[in-house]
């Protein structure tokens, strides 16, 4: 007998072969791990602990369906500024994630990319940075973009600075710059845009995250808190997906 979650994920598949699409890349603003702990008296990073668990289910998930991108908003630069047992937790749980799965993301054909402002990073998060974009280096069948010390805008000014000392250089001249060449110098190149923007626990906002990349992409908020978002959540999302009709700022009738 099937799950109801095994249920989704056939409905979804039968759809991809009536010729509906599957996204090429998911992106996730993973929030509401704080107010999952609170609703259970539990301190915050217990949130962040469960949080982990709805990764590994977001993983296996887009392996399931032949996603081929997943970028997870783990760290974003504002969160530096959140009180310091905090941020020692969050980055406890990266390291233990690390070391826990690494082999297993590798097993499965899985290639994983930190993406962020590196310099901030401890020592000690660098190594678990190296250590997991190293073991997994050979996997094709899905790129997990882990945004860790992550803000588009900064992104953005990065990007345009290489481009202006690129100029100055004599590499390139002003009018060279376009859609094309400023994607190469963002964090996420290699990555196509992502189709599918999903946000958990209700809250209506970007919240710096993507913001170049996600000019067409779909937008799918829901209720469920991060700790609580499984596989079928993300079936879910994608269905509906398949049932937008995406236009890219074209008439289509
Ligand atoms: C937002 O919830 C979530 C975060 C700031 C951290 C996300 C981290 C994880 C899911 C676990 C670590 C992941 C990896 C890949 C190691 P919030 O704390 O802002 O929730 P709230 O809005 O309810 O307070």
């Amino acid at each position: 007998m099937l799950t109801e979650t095994g249920a989704i994920l056939e409905k979804l598949l039968e759809q991809v072969e009536a010729g509906g699409d599957v996204p090429r890349h998911i992106a996730i603003i993973m929030d509401g791990n704080g107010r999952w702990a609170r609703e259970r008296g539990l301190p915050r990073f217990m949130g962040h602990r469960e949080g982990m668990k709805a990764v590994r289910r977001a993983v296996t998930g887009c392996l399931e369906m032949g996603v081929e991108h997943l970028t997870l908003y783990a760290f974003s630069k504002e969160n530096w500024s959140r009180p310091p047992e905090e941020i020692a937790a969050l980055m406890k749980l990266l390291s233990e994630y690390v070391e826990r799965d690494k082999e297993e993301l590798a097993e499965k054909g899985v290639r994983v990319r930190v993406i962020g402002d590196r310099e901030l990073l401890s020592a000690a998060a660098l190594r678990s940075v190296a250590s997991i974009e190293g073991t997994t280096e050979r996997g094709d069948a899905l790129v997990l973009n882990l945004a860790i010390s992550y803000g588009s805008r900064d992104e953005i000014l990065a990007a345009t600075r290489t481009l202006a000392n690129r100029c100055i250089a004599g590499e390139l001249t002003p009018g060279d710059i376009d859609e094309t060449s400023f994607a190469s110098v963002l964090y996420t190149v290699g990555s196509p845009d992502p189709d599918l923007l999903i946000r958990t626990s209700g809250e209506m906002r970007v919240s710096n995250f993507l913001l170049w990349q996600i000019a067409y992409s779909e937008i799918h908020v829901t209720p469920v808190l991060w700790p609580d978002f499984g596989e079928s959540d993300l079936y879910e999302a994608a269905l509906e997906y398949q049932r937008r009709e995406r236009r890219f700022g074209r008439v289509t009738r």
